[in-house]
């Protein structure tokens, strides 16, 4: 069977050319260049630091903007070839859900308006289309009398399930999720995930769930990418990601998200990349982790082919070769790094 979602070599710049005045615009690779197949009622975790293009992924996937490149193929349609027409015809089957549902719900419409508008908006009447929506209060662990109130009138937690509850009205087979939980308090976060897993179970649809912290997607995520500056630098089976990280970002990633533990909290290792995530406007050259990576300084320093950059010797591959995307511990677990086996 073919995959629900297949995104081959997508690319999205911003910028570049001129301003007004002449002066060079600065080109921003946010995603440069990533390939990565969903299967049907699958959960990928997208990870990454803010800036990283996770958002901007999100949105090629659902072409709520244009590509610069690449394709993306949805339920063996075409997504980025599609016409107007044909991808109205699609919505339905591919959702969004945004980190602050305040941002994407229109503060004057009721909870059962929001929850209705899709399903009225692709043909379903107003009757039918208000009966489902209590349904789906109901659904997502809300009181289907809630139906009249207004957005201001529910708690964070409670607006995302409106959010939720308006994403699955039309049943779609793939919802991308924006940070749908970093808003929320950590036992709010916590009956979201649980929501999310329960609607899953029941319908059977695929999640692309991002997230800037591996602790949230963890429990939910069948599998895992961690993107860095506009790429996916390591991809794998959940329990292989956190079992044993092949590349040094999601080391420190992973070292960054705190456990439960008082005891093993205190003695964890610190393994910090050096300094903060750099610009998709000015990309470092070959490896683009190579100026933040600890273990390019632990490789060069034991000796071997090394230049000088960043102000130390770091292995003449790092700074000179983009290391590609490739399996590096098992056919389904894939590291960008050209030295994933060095810690
Ligand atoms: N509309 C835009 N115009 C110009 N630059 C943008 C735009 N949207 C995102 N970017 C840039 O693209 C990069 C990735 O952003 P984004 O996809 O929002 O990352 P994330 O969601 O991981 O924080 C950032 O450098 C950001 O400033
Ligand atoms: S290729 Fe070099 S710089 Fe890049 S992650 Fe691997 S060791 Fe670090
Ligand atoms: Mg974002």
């Amino acid at each position: 069977m073919s995959a629900l979602l297949d995104v081959r070599d997508l690319r999205k710049t911003f910028g570049g050319g001129q301003t007004l005045f002449g002066a060079p615009r600065p080109e921003v690779r946010a995603v440069d260049g990533i390939s990565f197949t969903l299967a049907r009622g699958e959960t990928l975790g997208l990870v990454g630091e803010t800036g990283s293009g996770k958002s901007t992924l999100g949105r090629l996937v659902l072409r709520l903007i244009e590509p610069s490149a690449g394709q993306v193929r949805f339920e063996d349609t075409d997504v980025t070839a599609a016409s107007t027409r044909a991808l109205r015809a699609m919505r339905p089957r591919m959702q969004m859900v945004f980190q602050d549902p305040y941002g994407s719900i229109d503060p004057r419409m009721t909870a059962g308006a929001i929850i209705a508008e899709p399903m009225t908006a692709h043909g379903v009447g107003r009757a039918e289309a208000a009966g489902r929506a209590a349904r789906l209060l109901a659904q997502v662990g809300l009181s289907p009398a809630m139906a009249a109130r207004y957005p201001h009138e529910f708690s964070g937690g409670q607006r995302q399930r409106i959010g939720i509850a308006r994403a699955i009205a039309l049943d779609p087979s793939l919802v991308v999720l924006d940070e749908p939980v970093s808003a929320l308090d950590v036992s709010v976060q916590a009956q979201i995930l649980n929501l999310l897993a329960e609607i899953q179970a029941r319908s059977g649809v695929a999640f692309l769930f991002i997230a800037h912290d591996l602790g949230v997607v963890r429990h939910v995520s069948d599998r895992v990418a961690v993107m860095y500056l506009g790429r996916v630098v390591e991809m794998a089976p959940r329990d292989a990601l956190y079992g044993a990280p092949l590349h040094p970002y999601t080391v420190s990633l992973l070292a960054a998200v705190p456990r439960p533990d008082p005891l093993k909290e205190r003695n964890r290792p610190r393994i910090r990349p050096i300094g903060e995530i750099g610009s998709a406007a000015s990309l470092p050259t070959g490896c683009r982790f190579h100026p933040r990576c600890p273990r390019a300084r632990l490789v060069a320093a034991r000796g071997g082919d090394t230049v000088e950059a960043e102000g130390t010797r770091l292995p003449s591959a790092c700074v000179r070769q983009d290391p590609l995307l490739a399996p590096a511990g098992g056919a389904a677990h894939l590291a960008a790094c050209h030295f994933p086996h060095e810690d």
